[in-house]
């Protein structure tokens, strides 16, 4: 029997894998450079459990959302409670953020997190079950620069890790009453074709009509080429933010491009929503996306505080910065690789390997007697570019040989000072 991983997933491996953007190493990279420039941005980061109760979903997203409805990993634990593995990152964390009073620590709150989601949708390209996502939720501000600073600081995780020709797509679903006011007009505008929409349009034309902009069914999609927009159902409040938003990243000098087709397919978004989609090959080619969502908080019962983030699919950046050819590190290797030759040096090598960890220079060890040239070729193909041997004739002149591999160069160190001379070539 073999056995293979589930369908719509895939393992990350250290090497050896036939796409490249499966390769842990560049996982590593991009999950650095995202790190590293939200926390420039002061943002801190929260690890919440994989699954939790299904209600929190149902509420926080929307029982009248596909992922709700249809994509949702459910299941019951042995006594009986029904969960679910998290399809997105933060319903989990205001759950967090609520049941720890983080709220009475600060006035507002920047959080980031990485991990796994499960969606049950069609996988392909680009599209998996099992997905990764960085994201991050900026809870207590509601002013409108929040949003266009959110915006520019995911566009400059993206710049820095060398994404080009990328699109931010903004738009707002507006507040409340906006949204209110347009899912009247939209119930007029589609009550008409009631008969003509897809089963699942017609199922959410009462519950939820906004939802039916989020459809991918063509026909819905022809009916919907004429249906009024949100734009004109903004309420004054609704329609200063979206400016002043618009105003701030002009200011921030980010380009964008007013889309009011994006709703989001989570039902909690407020006012500003948008995503950043890429000139790609792939029909997946969102990397990013996310919005204001001012009432979630308070629909899970605690505070009236507003809130912004988005996430971005680490798998969608990776393929997209090997398409786009960026550069991107080489995988990792040890930087020096002891080879003893006899019984006698391999002790004296384990010492040596043990001082050089120490010194928190990465190195290996050939501890199952390899042949030389066998070691040699190893180190070659696994890129490490620094051999010490250590023979009879070393151990009697208290030597090592430092083989450099790139250079095919030798030379003879002496074993009082061989730390000091691997350090210099480490730094
Ligand atoms: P989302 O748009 O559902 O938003 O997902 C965010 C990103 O995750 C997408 O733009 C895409 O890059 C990636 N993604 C989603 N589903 C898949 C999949 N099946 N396979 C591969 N990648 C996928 C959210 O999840 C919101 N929680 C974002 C947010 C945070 N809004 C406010 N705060």
């Amino acid at each position: 029997m073999s056995f293979q991983c589930p369908k719509g997933t895939f393992d990350i491996l250290p090497y050896g894998a036939k796409e490249p953007w499966k390769h842990a190493f560049l996982w590593h990279y991009i999950e650095g450079v995202f790190r590293e420039v939200v926390t420039e941005y002061g943002y801190q980061e929260i690890r919440t459990p994989i699954y939790e109760k299904t209600d929190l979903f149902d509420r926080g997203i929307g029982e009248s959302s596909d992922i709700v409805m249809k994509e949702m990993f459910s299941f019951t634990d042995k006594a009986n409670r029904p969960l679910s593995l998290r399809p997105e990152g933060t319903a989990g964390v205001m759950r967090a953020f609520l049941e720890h009073h983080l709220d009475q620590s600060y006035p507002y709150h920047k959080l980031f997190y990485f991990g796994p989601m499960f969606r049950y949708e069609r996988p392909q390209s680009g599209r998996y079950r099992q997905h990764h996502q960085f994201g991050v939720e900026m809870i207590g501000s509601s002013s409108a620069e929040q949003d266009a600073e959110l915006i520019e600081m995911l566009c400059r995780a993206y710049d820095r890790l060398g994404l080009k020709q990328l699109t931010v797509q903004l738009n707002t679903v507006g507040d409340l009453p906006s949204r209110q006011a347009y899912r009247e007009a939209l119930l007029t505008y589609l009550s008409p074709y009631k008969e003509d929409l897809s089963e699942d349009s017609q199922l959410r034309l009462q519950k939820n009509p906004l939802r039916i902009l989020d459809s991918k069914d063509l026909n819905d999609q022809k009916i919907l080429e004429n249906a009024p927009s949100i734009y004109e159902h903004l309420t004054e409040e609704a329609k200063a933010h979206f400016e002043k938003v618009q105003e701030t990243l002009t200011l921030l000098n980010i380009p964008y491009h007013l889309n009011d087709q994006i709703v989001r397919g989570l039902d909690y978004y407020q006012k500003t929503v948008f995503e950043i989609t890429a000139q790609s090959t792939s029909a997946q080619n969102t990397i990013g996306a996310g919005g204001r969502y001012d009432g979630l908080l308070h629909s899970f019962g605690g505070p009236n505080l507003p809130g912004i983030g988005f996430a971005s699919g680490l798998e969608r950046v990776l393929q997209l910065l090997i398409e786009q050819q960026a550069p991107l590190p080489q995988e990792t290797s040890p930087f020096l690789y002891f080879v003893p030759i006899g019984e006698g040096a391999k002790a004296r090598c384990i010492e040596f390997a043990s001082t050089c960890r120490k010194a928190h220079i990465p190195c290996d060890i050939e501890l199952n007697g390899k042949k030389l040239q066998h070691a040699l070729q190893y180190a070659d193909k696994k890129k490490i570019p620094y051999v010490a041997l250590l023979g009879e004739e070393e151990i009697q002149n208290n030597t090592l040989q430092l083989k450099n591999l790139k250079e095919r160069t030798a030379e003879i160190l002496s074993q009082n000072d061989w730390l000091q001379k691997i350090t210099t070539l480490y730094s």
